[in-house]
């Protein structure tokens, strides 16, 4: 029954592969354009499931961006390992419901083991507990939920049971350059983005921890600091140990939370640990799979120190199921959930402890290797100090957004735009395990030839 469209998927996605290195990177194909393609009306009969396939294959063809390819740098996107692509198709054949022990005792101890070996690789601590959604937001938010009941037990305040309204709500604390998905916890989670102290940062991007230290004088009560390893823009991470000790007077009533969506990984590599020296002194900590582990989305964990605070914030009762310990929604807002974790247990034991390393460690170099590329030509100014995978630039007289736009219609790589000073900038951020020195040097060569080109007109 399932042969002839497993077939026919198999071969999609067999030839949706070998080209994904050398088709456009880019797909400037306006909305409507892609509307034409796929809006008709639903069918009154069901159709045979193979020819479904070949129609939506080809529908969709022109509307697909190569960005698990080897010369994507926008945003900061991962491909997929080969293992964990197997892996996620062999999920999705199973079909398990990753919720409760029950539904797939397969599937929860798969995490249980997926998430000691993220505590092992980033150097956090071995008891703390991991939970598995579907990328750094929801990390934020799984993190910034057991937070808030921890911090608001210290003041006898059961926030589960009681909510907001009246409560000592702690003073939250974070970086001018928060990431916008953690802006977004704060305020799925009554504790407002507005309302938080903002503390300047130095000229990367990294809270300054003088800053934090003045920022925090006078404050009474529980604190919530909500630090970053990883700017989306430079890279850079806060300095996690001067941020610690400000906190460490305050005890209890003080959590320090790492958003760490793609920069705690450098914790993985030797070579890159300093740059989040101290990391391991927070709470809670937000870290994606999708991103730099290279696999498919979606998937991000939240790994939190005090297993009964996410339990407390997380977990729900109904008389037919009792989520307990052995549970991995009680560690995730989700309830039902895909067995997210099944490809990054395949991606960690393809890549072992030195493949991870490898990954992170090349990926930085590649970085300093276009950085060093763009930055030769004299109209290039690149930004940032590049100690990680990522590069931001600009061109030194032209309009930095028409260069992206330039690079993006072009198609040999893509590379997106930022404000940085105020001003707009081009970033460039190396995350595909698939991307060699070869591509880094086809791409810059286009970038500059456009460049050139501008400078003609
Ligand atoms: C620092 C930081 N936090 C959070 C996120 C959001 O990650 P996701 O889109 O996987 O939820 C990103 C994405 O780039 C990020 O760089």
């Amino acid at each position: 029954m399932f042969d002839d469209v497993l077939d026919r998927a198999r071969r999609w996605v067999g030839d949706w592969l070998a080209g994904l290195g050398e088709r456009p990177v880019g797909v400037p194909l306006a909305p409507a354009a892609m509307r034409a393609r796929l809006d008709g009306e639903l069918p009154e009969e069901g159709e045979p499931a193979s020819q479904v396939l070949e129609d939506l294959a080809a529908a969709v063809e022109p509307g697909l961006v190569a960005s698990a390819g080897p010369r994507y740098f926008g945003f900061v996107t991962g491909g997929a390992l080969p293992a964990a692509l197997g892996a996620d198709w062999m999920v999705t054949a199973a079909d398990q419901n990753a919720a409760v022990y029950a539904m797939s005792p397969a599937a929860a101890v798969v995490e249980e083991t997926a998430g000691r070996w993220v505590l092992d690789l980033l150097g956090l601590p071995g008891d703390a507990t991991v939970g598995f959604g579907t990328g750094a937001q929801m990390a934020n938010v799984s993190c910034l939920a057991a937070a808030r009941r921890a911090l608001l037990l210290t003041r006898g305040w059961d926030v589960e049971s009681d909510g907001l309204a009246d409560a000592p709500v702690p003073t939250v604390v974070i970086g001018e350059q928060a990431h916008a998905t953690l802006l977004q916890a704060l305020r799925l989670l009554g504790l407002g983005s507005g309302r938080a102290v903002r503390v300047p940062v130095d000229d990367q991007g990294r809270m300054r921890a003088d800053a934090l230290r003045a920022r925090l004088d006078g404050v009474t009560g529980p604190v919530l600091v909500c630090a970053q390893a990883g700017n989306v823009d430079t890279g850079a991470s806060d300095p996690f140990a001067a941020i610690a000790d400000a906190l460490a007077a305050r005890g209890g009533e003080a959590w320090l939370h790492v958003d760490g969506a793609f920069g705690l990984w450098a914790a993985a590599a030797p070579g890159r640990r300093h740059l989040v020296a101290g990391v391991e002194r927070a709470d809670s900590w937000a870290v994606d799979a999708h991103k730099w582990l290279n696999v498919p989305y979606d998937c991000g964990m939240a790994v939190v120190r005090d297993r009964a605070a996410l339990a407390g914030a997380l977990t729900t009762s109904a008389a037919y199921i009792g989520f307990g310990e052995l549970d991995p929604s009680s560690r995730v807002p989700e309830s039902s959930r895909r067995a997210r974790a099944t490809p990054v247990y395949a991606a960690l034991r393809s890549l072992g402890r030195r493949g991870v390393a490898d990954l992170v460690e090349r990926c930085c170099t590649l970085a300093r290797q276009a950085a060093d590329e763009l930055g030769r030509h004299p109209e290039i100014e690149v930004l940032n100090a590049v100690e990680l995978n990522q590069v931001l630039f600009r061109p030194r007289h032209g309009d930095a957004r028409e260069l992206a736009d330039a690079v993006q219609r072009d198609g040999t790589c893509w590379i997106g735009t930022s404000v940085w000073d105020g001003r707009p900038a081009l970033r460039l951020s190396v995350s595909n395990w698939s991307t060699t020195p070869a591509d880094v040097t086809r791409s810059t060569d286009r970038v500059l030839a456009l460049v050139e080109a501008a400078g003609q007109r």
